[in-house]
């Protein structure tokens, strides 16, 4: 899978507080961006309200992460696919049974696309077991009909060769131009998480706490956009 249009592999993190500093993130990056990542601060706080309101110009991923035996999390995904968001994500430590119910729940919404999280970026075990671990729960996610994993860039490649190139890989921390990493560990530009197989480039803090955050958004479809020819 390879969308041509850059703005459509870039999504913003929406970690803000409330309902009106998303609102005008959105009325701020405009078309921009393709999605908008809405994750549990913002959505304990205001709900499905907010999808609504957030309007139909861009898709939403719902990153709620679920974990919880198989039939809550299955009825989970029921509830996220009534909302109409594009992609919603479980965690794949949840298990084999876990990832199935997801995967039997979610192909009442096929337009909507299910990831696992693979391993948590501030998970403290050694990179090379991170890796290993997170190559194991893509293939447990590939297995049990799931569509992606949300995994860092340094292992995107890797997952794409393990579970075939249409396995959707979301990776978060990007960084770019001498950025401050903030708790992001290992770290990729935009231009290199395509060419290492990123299909969707998560960017909370790079965009957020720009001085300019529609100007850092344009400025990463571009490395985006040089990286897709
Ligand atoms: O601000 P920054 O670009 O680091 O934001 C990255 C976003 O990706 C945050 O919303 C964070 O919760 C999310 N994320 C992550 N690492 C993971 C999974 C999600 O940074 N492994």
């Amino acid at each position: 899978m390879r969308e041509c249009d850059p703005k459509n592999h870039l999504m913003v993190a929406l970690d803000v507080e409330n309902g009106a500093q998303a609102l005008a993130l959105r009325d701020q990056l405009g078309d921009a961006v393709g999605w908008f990542k809405v994750g549990m601060r913002l959505f304990v706080a205001e709900g499905p309200a907010l999808l609504r309101k957030l309007g139909s110009d861009h898709r939403i991923f719902l990153d709620l992460k679920f974990h919880d035996i198989p039939n809550t999390v299955a009825q989970a995904i029921e509830s996220a696919g009534r909302l109409g968001v594009d992609m919603v994500n479980v965690h794949a430590g949840g298990g084999e049974a876990m990832l199935a119910a997801t995967a039997t729940a979610a192909n009442a919404f096929p337009d909507m696309l299910t990831i696992a999280v693979t391993v948590l970026t501030s998970d403290p075990m050694p990179k090379a077991q991170a890796k290993q671990v997170a190559l194991e729960r893509a293939a447990l996610a590939r297995d049990a009909g799931l569509h992606g994993v949300v995994c860092s860039v340094h292992e995107a490649a890797a997952i794409k060769a393990q579970c075939g190139d249409d396995f959707v890989t979301v990776t978060p921390g990007i960084r770019w131009g001498g950025q401050d990493l903030q708790d992001q560990k290992r770290v990729a530009d935009p231009a290199s998480a395509v060419l290492h197989g990123a299909d969707y480039l998560v960017i909370g803090r790079p965009i957020l706490q720009a001085d300019d955050p529609r100007a850092a958004a344009l400025e990463a479809q571009a490395m985006i956009r040089n990286a897709l020819v």
